[in-house]
């Protein structure tokens, strides 16, 4: 197992349930921890390594490494590289490499095979090539990894053969599909789909909100409908690291192709811009000023009842926040440590400022389970939703 994160840590304790000997490469010795904190008393046989050469002789090779954007928005395969590399020094005959990380269409039939060809391995005959993109949820309601069915797509026959047979055992499911590039793009359209309902679902928020009509009972409203429709709910942006970043992979291969998606590129920009749109309406309120207002950002998590900080939305606004010089704090039940980056912004232990001053507004950043939304009403004379969720009242504003 290469990637002991979000992904490769409960991938890495299912297969260690089903009977595999298991072990796990990070170079980061918090994610080590961290599974070997979640095998403790658990099933099966489960180490965490620090040194790579130690996975040699492997017969399966997940890859399950981070696959972020860069600086100027392009994907980022550098770990798919260097853990492929690591996988080809290490395989012996008859090991399949699983790609699971989100790459573009055509990754594992490109930059897999070549690593592992370069590397003077005849795929298909001396060791097998499949992929198995992951469709995990992280949260506390997440559902078992062994109950979510698994796409797997394959370089030829026998990878494909030597792909269920690992899979089988370990999830109920297995989804074959007809090539690798089917179960990429797959993964690739899943999130995509999500982007641009999240970002339409961001226009007409602003439209039902104009209009006087709450969306979020639109929304319940269509939802009754049994065929047709699946609901999405406004929000702050779409954070993370699968659905602002995905579609970018799926974009990129498809402009390379000369059919790039105008509706995905106007969906991606709308996502961008969510955090800029709702600070203009704040602005509209609290004036444009905003040096020295007290402001209080409740959740900024990327998603509710996660600890996830990962391009989340609420952590933009708190930037441009901070760049406009309010008197700023957050205030975060789920999130345990602060990382480094939140460092120049005070948290607040409670709806108040650190001090226990009352803020002259409240912003809903994540609406996590754990908070008592009409406190969040009460805790300030202006409370900005960005989730139409908070219970109607005067001081609350739908942004
Ligand atoms: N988090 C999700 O909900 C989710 C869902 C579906 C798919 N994915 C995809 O799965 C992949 C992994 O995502 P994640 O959320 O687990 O990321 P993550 O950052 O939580 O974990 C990745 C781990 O890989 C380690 N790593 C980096 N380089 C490595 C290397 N060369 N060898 C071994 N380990 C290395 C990192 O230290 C980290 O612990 C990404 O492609 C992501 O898009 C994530």
């Amino acid at each position: 197992m290469l990637g002991l994160g979000y992904v490769g840590r409960p991938l890495a304790l299912g297969a260690a349930a089903a009977g595999y000997d298991v072990l796990g490469f990070d170079p980061a010795p918090g994610a080590r921890e961290s599974a070997e904190k979640a095998h403790a008393g658990g099933q099966g046989n489960f180490q965490a390594c620090a040194d790579p050469t130690q996975l040699a002789g492997a017969q399966t090779w997940l890859i399950c490494v981070p696959t972020p954007l860069d600086a100027r928005g392009r994907p980022d395969l550098t770990a798919v590289r260097e853990a492929l590399g690591i996988a080809a020094r290490g395989l012996k005959p008859g090991a399949l490499v699983c790609l699971v990380s989100t790459c573009q269409p055509g990754a594992t039939n490109g930059l897999c095979r070549a690593v592992l060809e370069e590397a003077g391995w005849r795929v298909g005959r001396d060791v097998f090539l499949a992929v198995s993109p992951e469709r995990e949820n992280p949260g506390p309601h997440a559902p078992p990894t062994r109950s979510i069915p698994r796409l797997l797509g394959a370089t030829d026959e026998a990878s494909l053969r030597r792909g269920l047979a690992f899979w089988r055992h370990l999830v109920d499911r297995v989804e074959v599909v007809a090539s690798p590039e089917v179960a990429e793009c797959a993964k690739l359209l899943e999130n995509t789909y999500r982007l641009v309902n999240i970002a339409l679902m961001d226009e007409l928020h602003a439209a039902f909100t104009a209009l006087g009509v709450p969306t979020r009972d639109v929304v319940a409203a269509a939802a009754t409908k049994p065929f047709g429709f699946s609901p999405f709910w406004p929000g702050l942006g779409a954070g993370g690291h699968c659905i602002p970043v995905d579609p970018a992979f799926l974009q990129m291969e498809a402009a390379r192709s000369g059919a790039p998606s105008v509706l995905l590129a106007k969906a991606m920009a709308r996502n961008r811009g969510r955090v800029a749109r709702v600070l203009a309406q704040i602005r509209a309120r609290l004036g444009d000023d905003l040096e020295g207002k007290r402001v209080l950002v409740a959740g900024v998590t990327y998603k509710p009842d996660v600890a996830d900080l990962r391009a989340a939305a609420p952590l933009r606004l708190l930037r441009y926040l901070h760049d406009a010089r309010a008197d700023l704090a957050w205030h975060d039940p789920v999130v345990g440590i602060a990382p480094k980056s939140l460092a120049p912004m005070p948290r607040s232990a409670a709806l108040t400022m650190p001090d226990g001053a009352q803020p002259e507004a409240i912003i809903l950043g994540t609406p996590h389970r754990a908070f008592d939304l009409a406190a969040i009403t009460r805790a300030a004379p202006l409370a900005f939703d960005p989730f139409g969720i908070l219970p109607a009242g005067p001081s609350v504003i739908v942004v």
